[in-house]
């Protein structure tokens, strides 16, 4: 049995961030071959092929089966055990994404070369920049007409605002895409097109000043030439603890339909980018080889089967030997969590898993025992922090149309609220409870659950209020106060942190003009 700072030392947990149709689920699909990960492969495209249409909820609850089992991918690759996360691409959605973002520790960002950074790029950055989250880059789409690259490099900077250092250069783009330099060892790899090429097919021609290259890709070297010239002047050198911090990135060049250009950065996530570090408790900070295992839910996602209500909560290990026979508890309540039923995601069958250390993901089916946020442990009171929830900017009014349905209207509500699909809110002087959600599309989702899954057909109506910021203070009973005062605009959320709610903007400022001791918080970490 190797120990456990070895198995550490061998993880890498990354997520892919990107624009929709940059390309991340091609190269999801290519880096899985490389790990001989075929059959999870298939199950990428066909998720994609039913995310074309995000507009229809029910494509949506068609996809919530498919997506459980290619949330999670575990792969083996050179020494290495590689978890790739997967990201919900729909705009909609993008809470749950910021919330797997919190659970890798590296993020490759994927860039449409014809199009440079994009919007919803810029947004998840943001995010990794919050955590201080290494990036590597992958400029992807080569064999187009795409921007100049010295252009995109700019861009990385001036939007995104990380030095950019490339690790790879291109030679031409589009019909005349030669290939990449790789400016580290000195080498040009030959582009060729076609869809399944294997790693170890590709010509290599040694040294970049090799008079070869002038002769077969004229122009375009001349011109690649004087760009990596410039480069070289213009951008730092490759720095550890930059990248580390989040500050620089690495970047690489290719065309992931061509499976040209993977490998490197599949290298480049093993040789780069960090194993689990520590991880942050209120109590204190847990290191990933204590002996004791540790794991924070992340992400909660309902089974497909609506006649079960189970659901699988996706739990990051943190610390430790993850065993089968092991007695865990869920630290809010003190109750027991079956660790026998645990499932791993290393095949889209989801086998059962015998052993797990930081940085792997487990699933955990139950039946609304963990929410959001729970600290998992072998017993010791440990709660992690970081685990955000965002104060939502879309409110509606929610009614059970059948009064007698008020309890599974209830009971649904009070699960979904737990499982992230929307934030639910009881307001402090009673009144219909009030759904808070990122995206219009999460009504419908939730509405349609509830009939569904709950039997309880909802009537929503938009709310009146527009924004909503929980509220803590450093001075004792001022929360207190501040409820009784305003009682009329105060909700508590699924796990009773209150929050005031909003009509306007300039509402804001008057409160905290009114309430200089209270904090208004668009952000609630933990539970
Ligand atoms: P996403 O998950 O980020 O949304 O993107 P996805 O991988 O689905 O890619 C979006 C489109 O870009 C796809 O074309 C895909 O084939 C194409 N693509 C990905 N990588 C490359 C590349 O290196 N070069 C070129 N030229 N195209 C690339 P599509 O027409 O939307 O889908 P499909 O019919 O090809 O599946």
């Amino acid at each position: 049995m190797s120990s456990i700072a070895t198995e550490v030392s061998r993880r890498r947990t990354f997520a892919i961030i990107s624009h929709p149709d940059a390309g991340k689920t091609t190269l999801t699909e290519k880096l899985l071959l490389y790990a001989g990960a075929i059959q999870i492969a298939g199950s990428v495209k066909a998720r994609k092929a039913s995310r074309h249409a995000t507009s229809d909820w029910m494509e949506i609850e068609k996809q919530r089966g498919i997506s459980v089992a290619s949330s999670v991918m575990q792969m083996e690759y050179r020494d290495c055990v590689v978890n790739l996360l997967d990201t919900p691409g729909h705009a909609d959605f993008s809470e749950d994404t910021y919330r797997v973002l919190t659970a890798v520790d590296a993020a490759l960002m994927v860039i449409d070369a014809a199009k440079g950074v994009e919007a919803q790029t810029l947004r998840l950055l943001e995010v990794c920049r919050a955590r201080n989250t290494p990036i590597i880059t992958f400029m992807n789409k080569m064999d187009r007409e795409v921007r100049p690259p010295l252009e995109l490099m700019d861009e990385i900077e001036s939007i995104l605002k990380l030095t950019a250092t490339p690790f790879t250069w291109p030679i031409g783009m589009g019909k005349l895409f030669g290939g990449v330099a790789d400016l580290r060892s000195n080498q040009m790899r030959v582009f060729k097109a076609g869809e399944d090429r294997r790693q170890d097919d590709v010509e290599i021609i040694e040294g970049l000043d090799n008079p070869l290259l002038k002769e077969r890709f004229e122009d375009s070297y001349d011109q690649a030439r004087s760009e990596m010239d410039l480069i070289r002047d213009a951008s730092p050198e490759y720095d550890a603890p930059e990248f580390l911090s989040g500050r620089q990135t690495p970047v690489f060049f290719g065309s992931a339909v061509n499976n040209f250009g993977v490998r490197e950065v599949l290298d480049a996530l093993i040789d780069l980018a960090p194993p689990p570090g520590p991880k942050p408790a209120i109590q204190r900070v847990v290191e990933p080889t204590e002996p004791k295992f540790t794991g924070v839910v992340f992400k909660i996602q309902a089974n497909m089967d609506p006649a079960h209500r189970d659901r699988i909560a996706f739990v990051r290990v943190a610390s430790g030997r993850f065993e089968r026979e092991m007695k865990l508890v869920v630290t809010r309540t003190g109750k027991a969590v079956r660790a026998s039923s645990a499932v791993s995601f290393l095949s889209q069958r989801r086998d059962l898993l015998d052993e797990a250390f930081a940085g792997d993901i487990l699933g955990i089916p139950n039946r609304g025992l963990l929410q959001l946020g729970d600290t998992i442990t072998e017993g010791e009171d440990l709660q992690f922090t970081g685990l955000p929830f965002f104060a939502p900017e879309l409110f509606h009014e929610v009614e059970v149309k059948d009064p007698l349905r008020f309890k599974q209207l209830r009971t649904g509500l009070q699960q979904l609220g737990e499982e992230g699909a929307i934030q639910v809110f009881r307001m402090a002087l009673g009144g219909p409870l009030l759904l808070g959600a990122a995206g219009a599309l999460q009504f419908e989702v939730v509405a349609h659950r509830l009939a569904h899954e709950y039997k309880a057909e909802a009537r929503m109506q938009p709310s009146k209020y527009r924004m909503a910021r929980w509220i803590t203070s450093d001075l004792p009973g001022e929360v207190d106060r501040f409820i009784d005062a305003n009682g009329h605009r105060v909700a508590y959320d699924v796990v009773e942190a209150p929050a005031v709610l909003l009509e306007r903007p300039y509402d804001l400022k008057v409160l905290g003009d009114l309430w200089p001791n209270i904090k208004l918080h668009t952000l609630r970490e933990h539970a």
